[in-house]
């Protein structure tokens, strides 16, 4: 999606559905909307609250303003949202990919200089396909004691998410995608889903394509990261496997993510959780849901403004000035110091001398 520049200057104000979601979701977001406000992007934010409700016939869904928004916008910036066990609805985070067929999972996972991790330059993207395998739903008892999960593998899906690897791969200046399976062991889904893969690469003759099973990789990545670029695979595997890349640059706490769906439509989000311990607290790391909405900002076209956050975020986590708690610093979540050091590179003068005006946040 292309971000249209106002003849004379400037940019033309767009609308993004924001989902502050649960816990320390609503923190998050609004240190996210005051870097937003402060770098100038022409980003009109309307904020919806996402919670289960049930529709006609007893069917799960979001509520529709929620979904009536998303629809007009086409682009949401999500916080958490928790899913309670046995609350007798379906996870959110689910309904929502189901809703808008947000079938691309996009995690990049790039080391933060100056974060240290017993990793250095990790710089790859993990893609995981959103919408079935393992993570259908489809479950049933078959004989009391006995249960059934059905991991559901279609030609379409699997087509879809590996033209979508490659065209990444082809749009961002990467070289190479690895097709992670296990088709040794599930021959006809994971077989499907590599044949997919296969012949999808055929038509990227520019891209390297290399097939890798799930363990291997996990032992390969663990051990030298900077061998992978662009990796693709199914719901289940992608789960876990972006997890693990995002513990080598930090953790899910400075982890963005992108959920891709046809037309345009894609919704960003932190991948971390409420974190129900420290909700409220004013303690929790906004950098993911920073990082995911300077994702989004790439994803209208909004290059500059994204480039710009995205330089003011690591060079505040650089300096090691202020950082909050998850990452070894004390520093409170909405402090000065922290919206100061970030902004120091990306605020106009109008913004900084508004901050200088708001009490200094003790440390914690
Ligand atoms: P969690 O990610 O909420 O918390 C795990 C640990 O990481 C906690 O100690 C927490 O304080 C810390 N943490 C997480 N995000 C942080 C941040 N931004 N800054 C500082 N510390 C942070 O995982 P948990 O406890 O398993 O899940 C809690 C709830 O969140 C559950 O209801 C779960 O379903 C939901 N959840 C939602 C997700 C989403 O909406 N994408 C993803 C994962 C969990």
């Amino acid at each position: 999606m292309l971000s249209p520049a106002v003849p004379g200057g400037g940019w033309e104000m767009q609308t993004v559905t924001l989902i502050p979601g649960d816990g320390i979701g609503p923190e998050i977001s609004a240190a996210v909307m005051k870097i937003f406000e402060a770098a100038k992007a022409p980003i009109r934010w309307e904020e919806r609250n996402v919670t289960a409700i049930k529709g006609p016939g007893g069917r799960w869904m979001i509520p529709p303003d929620a979904k009536e928004s998303m629809d007009r916008s086409k682009i949401g910036l999500k916080g958490p949202l928790k899913t309670p066990i046995a609350a007798g609805h379906p996870s959110m985070n689910l309904l929502l990919r189901k809703t808008f067929d947000l079938y691309a999972n996009v995690r990049p996972c790039v080391s933060i200089e100056g974060y240290k991790t017993p990793y250095t330059d990790v710089n790859l993207v993990t893609i995981r396909e959103n919408t079935e395998g393992e993570y259908s739903g489809i479950e049933h008892v078959i004989v009391d004691g006995v249960v059934q999960s059905i991991k559901l593998i279609t030609e379409e899906a699997s087509r879809r998410i590996a033209e979508y690897a490659f065209e990444y791969a082809r749009n961002n200046q990467r070289t190479s995608v690895t097709a992670v399976h296990k088709a040794n062991i599930m021959r006809m889904s994971d077989g499907l889903f590599l044949r997919k893969c296969r012949e999808v690469a055929e038509n990227y003759k520019d891209i390297k394509f290399t097939e890798m099973y799930l363990d291997t990789v996990c032992l390969n990545m663990v051990q030298d990261p900077t061998q992978f670029d662009v990796l693709v695979m199914p719901n289940l595997y992608g789960d876990i496997l972006s997890d693990l890349c995002a513990g080598l640059i930090g953790g899910l706490g400075v982890t963005p993510s992108g959920n891709i769906g046809a037309n345009g439509v894609a919704i960003f989000e932190s991948v971390h959780g409420t974190a129900p311990d420290i909700a409220g607290m004013d303690l929790a790391n906004p950098t993911a849901l920073l990082l995911s909405a300077v994702m989004m900002l790439r994803h209208m076209g909004l290059h500059d403004h994204g480039n710009k956050i995205q330089v003011a975020c690591f060079d505040t986590i650089r300096d090691k000035k202020v950082l909050t708690k998850d990452l070894g610093g004390n520093s409170k979540c909405s402090s000065l110091q922290m919206r100061f050091a970030v902004a120091s590179r990306i605020w106009n003068e109008a913004a900084v001398t508004e901050l200088l005006w708001e009490p200094e946040s003790p440390p914690i």
